[in-house]
């Protein structure tokens, strides 16, 4: 990514998140910039979304890297992760910024990742944040925080106050919840083996020991507590096109996405 700027995750949440929800954000009635993409673990989300957004000149923004990070930071300090209370006000102080890598680090990252100013970019990749993280993002506080980041990130980007044309935003909840006002809402899925089988190649490319077998079983048990949490659980909201990848090329799934855009005037005016 060339040009991802730095931004900053932290600070308390506020009432006004719902408010700001409702009104149309951008002054004028231009069409929102925003592309939102949800799916589950190794759907494809990333490099999907990675691409329409290099395509269109939009910020790329994985909100499961701030997820990850919370999580880094509660195992890191000993924080036990089912302590609500204790994540939450972690979650809500901590500093994570994500930044374009520099020249010194490129080494296949889509984005650098700091929490307190340390680089946890391949440290939130290990089995061991896989394995709790979906207990971490399931705390009502934790969500708060990070949602009302991401949606500031989402509107300001959208309405063409960032420094690119729009914004990717790939989670699992932001067509629902993040940002139900995105004129355009992906749904990306593919069968749990496929999903770990990508997943599982991911791993030992970067050299880790993992077998198959128990990388499909952590993605079946996370699938189920994304799924099944209280607040933003993971589904395709009402309008969102559902998009299976399974049988489709990563090139042949952005195609699709880009053409759907421009269909709704993203990336470039909607056809008279
Ligand atoms: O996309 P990922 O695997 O990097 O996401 C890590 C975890 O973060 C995932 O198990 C669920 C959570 N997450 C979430 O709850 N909401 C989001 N918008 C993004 C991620």
């Amino acid at each position: 990514m060339e040009d991802h700027p730095g931004e900053h995750f932290s600070g308390p949440s506020g009432p006004q998140v719902r408010a700001r929800q409702e009104a149309h954000p951008c002054p004028g009635d231009r069409v929102l910039q925003v592309i939102a993409i949800d799916g589950p673990a190794a759907s494809g989300k990333s490099t999907v979304g990675y691409a329409v957004a290099q395509r269109l000149g939009f910020l790329y923004f994985d909100t499961g890297v701030m997820y990850r990070a919370v999580t880094w930071a509660v195992l890191d300090r000993g924080v036990d992760p089912r302590d609500e209370a204790a994540v939450g006000r972690l979650a809500e102080t901590v500093r994570i910024e994500i930044q374009a890598p520099d020249a010194l680090h490129a080494d296949g990252r889509q984005a650098t990742v700091r929490v307190e100013g340390q680089d946890v970019t391949w440290a939130i990749r290990t089995p061991e944040v896989d394995k709790h993280v979906s207990l971490v993002a399931a705390h009502p506080r934790v969500r708060m925080a990070m949602t009302r980041r991401q949606r500031e990130i989402g509107h300001r980007y959208g309405c063409g106050q960032g420094d690119k044309a729009g914004v990717v935003m790939v989670g699992r909840d932001i067509g629902t919840v993040v940002l139900p006002d995105a004129p355009l809402k992906i749904y990306l899925d593919a069968p749990v083996e496929e999903r770990a089988r990508r997943r599982y190649l991911e791993l030992v490319g970067r050299g880790k020991e993992v077998s198959y077998e128990q990388v499909l079983a952590d993605m079946r048990r996370r699938d189920t507590l994304d799924s099944h949490r209280e607040v933003a659980p993971l589904r395709a909201a009402p309008d969102a096109v559902v998009v299976d990848t399974g049988g489709l090329t990563p090139e042949e799934v952005v195609a699709r996405v880009v053409a759907l855009a421009h269909e709704r005037g993203i990336g470039r005016e909607a056809p008279a």
